[in-house]
């Protein structure tokens, strides 16, 4: 196959349970996945956790476990809520593997030889729950004028002997890598970005010595490296690095690494840096998203809203959370969710639109010809119309928008050639023509069928378990269900040569009700 296709999440610190943030990032980045497998790419799909630094070491402190322990227990939760979810991931790393570590000392190694590295002593603020460094000048006052991080979150003094990193030397290399509009998105974001970089970079403390649960630094065995930088060498190391042939032949720079608005500085300043000092190439593009909110509200232990996603793909289903996740919010941009807001979307484009169609017109065929799928018939202007209409939306539209991730309009484009088809079958009236015009009514089933099966083909990276469904009732193969089949005119043909009955379908998107407690 050609044409590599290399994707990331970020990997998540597994202090405790995956929530609906983690859960949306992952459903994001596997609908861009199965979008390009599904145009013919090669597809390598990473995600997985963040296991070292002073955040996971103290949570286990505090539950009095061993800190390798609390590692495995949660990360297996997120694996657990990757597979919940249909996330297609070809590789789950973990930064506790062997190789990880091997990886990291080997980055860590490359670049000490460019000279970029040197010991000194750290001064300055640092905050836990961000694993991150803040100059004084970025910090905020709290509501009791307690220092806090631009994150919010707590910062404290730390002193300590530590390795550092001439991140300074690369400003204006990196400035240069921000004058290609891709390397960076959203473009709010790399506003951002080009102006913190403007402001001057100071070189970067990249190791520790006050506890010991990390990456040991090659030469120095009572220093641990810095988890951002281990974390950030994940994305080499899940392809084999240092081997640089092989996957990592293949698939770096990477096409596409897609993190939460958070941690865009550790992906579009750090990290690039890290790799160009050891010689590497920095990745295609990096993608900002935005948060997900609970009503409007930032979720939090304290306000009791933080949702568990696997229960909340148990309530509505795995393909409604992802369909509404991906069509409510814009992406790029944060987004709400609550329980009514997701019934009601799943209910007016899944139940109602596509579902209904889809139920409609194959109980239809089902029940009324026996199930034979319907071909030719007598034409009319009308069916070239529909078509026209479901071809521009599920080869044109749709490809174009979700290859420039803009997965919502994606979807909305998709779902204007559903209402389409809606108001084919209404003003078509098959049922009528079944005692009027049998011949006008096969046309007007035929032209459905393919539209159906076109638009489920389209939809299969939103709603992968439920499209698949419907296209193994429609007995539409594999191997037609890609965008190159699409344009494979004799598709139909085959089908109905193959002599495949349709059986009485059961629908694919019941209903939702508003559950009790929500
Ligand atoms: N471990 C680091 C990432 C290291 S990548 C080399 C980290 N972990 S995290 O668990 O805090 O976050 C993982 C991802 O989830 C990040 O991209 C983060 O932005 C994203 N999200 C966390 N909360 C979120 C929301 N409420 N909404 C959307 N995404 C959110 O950061």
């Amino acid at each position: 196959m050609a044409d590599p296709f290399y994707i990331t999440t970020a990997i998540s610190y597994p202090n405790g349970r995956p929530h609906i943030g983690h859960a949306y990032e992952a459903i994001a980045a596997d609908a861009i996945a199965r979008f390009h497998r599904l145009s013919g790419r090669e597809v390598r799909f990473q995600t997985g956790t963040d296991e070292h630094g002073l955040k996971m070491d103290q949570t286990a402190r505090a539950q009095g476990r061993p800190t390798r322990e609390l590692a495995d227990e949660m990360s297996g939760y997120f694996k657990d809520m990757c597979d919940a979810l249909n996330i297609s991931y070809d590789r789950f790393i973990r930064t506790t593997e062997p190789a990880h570590h091997a990886a990291s000392q080997a980055i860590w190694r490359a670049m000490e030889a460019n000279g970029d590295l040197y010991l000194g002593r750290y001064e300055g603020w640092y905050s836990v729950r961000d694993e991150a460094y803040y100059d004084e000048k970025e910090l905020v006052a709290g509501e009791a004028g307690e220092k806090l991080s631009p994150q919010g979150t707590p910062v404290e003094w730390t002193v300590e002997e530590s390795w550092f990193f001439r991140l300074s030397k690369y400003q204006d290399k990196l400035l240069a890598l921000y004058d290609n509009p891709d390397f960076l998105r959203p473009e709010s974001r790399r506003n951002e970005i080009v102006n913190f970089v403007r402001g001057g970079l100071s070189d970067l403390s990249i190791s520790r010595t006050s506890f010991d649960w990390g990456v040991k630094v090659p030469g120095s065995e009572d220093h641990v490296m810095y988890v951002w930088l281990d974390a950030l060498t994940c994305y080499i190391s899940g392809l084999g690095y240092p081997d640089t042939g092989g996957d990592y032949a293949r698939f770096w720079p990477a096409d596409l690494q897609l993190v939460g608005k958070d941690i865009v500085r550790f992906h579009a300043v750090y990290w690039p840096a890290f790799l160009m000092s050891a010689g590497l190439a920095p990745p295609s593009q990096v993608f900002g998203h935005g948060f997900l909110l609970h009503r409007g509200e930032k979720m939090s232990k304290s306000l009791g809203n933080v949702v568990d996603p696997i229960a909340l793909a148990d309530t509505f289903g795995v393909d409604s959370l992802r369909y509404f996740l991906l069509r409510e919010v814009s992406f790029g941009q944060d987004g709400s969710y609550s329980a009514e807001a997701i019934v009601t979307r799943v209910n007016a484009d899944l139940a109602n639109s596509f579902g209904n169609l889809a139920q409609r017109i194959l109980s239809f065929i089902a029940k009324n010809c026996d199930g034979i799928v319907p071909s030719a018939g007598k034409a009319d202007p009308a069916d070239a119309a529909l078509a026209a209409t479901v071809a521009e939306a599920t080869r044109a539209e749709m490809p174009r928008l979700f290859a420039d991730l803009a997965l919502s309009q994606g979807i909305e484009a998709w779902l204007k050639a559903v209402f389409a088809c809606n108001q084919y079958v209404d003003t078509q009236a098959p049922w009528a023509l079944r005692k009027t015009d049998p011949d006008r009514m096969t046309a007007v089933l035929a032209t459905l069928y393919q539209a159906i099966g076109d638009l489920a083909v389209a939809i299969l990276p939103v709603i992968p378990q439920s499209a698949a469904r419907l296209l193994d009732t429609m007995g539409i193969p594999e191997a037609d269900r890609t965008f190159a089949a699409l344009d494979d005119a004799g598709r139909h043909a085959r089908l109905v040569a193959s002599g495949f009955k349709l059986a009485p379908p059961s629908p694919i998107f019941p209903r939702l009700d508003m559950p009790a407690e929500a």
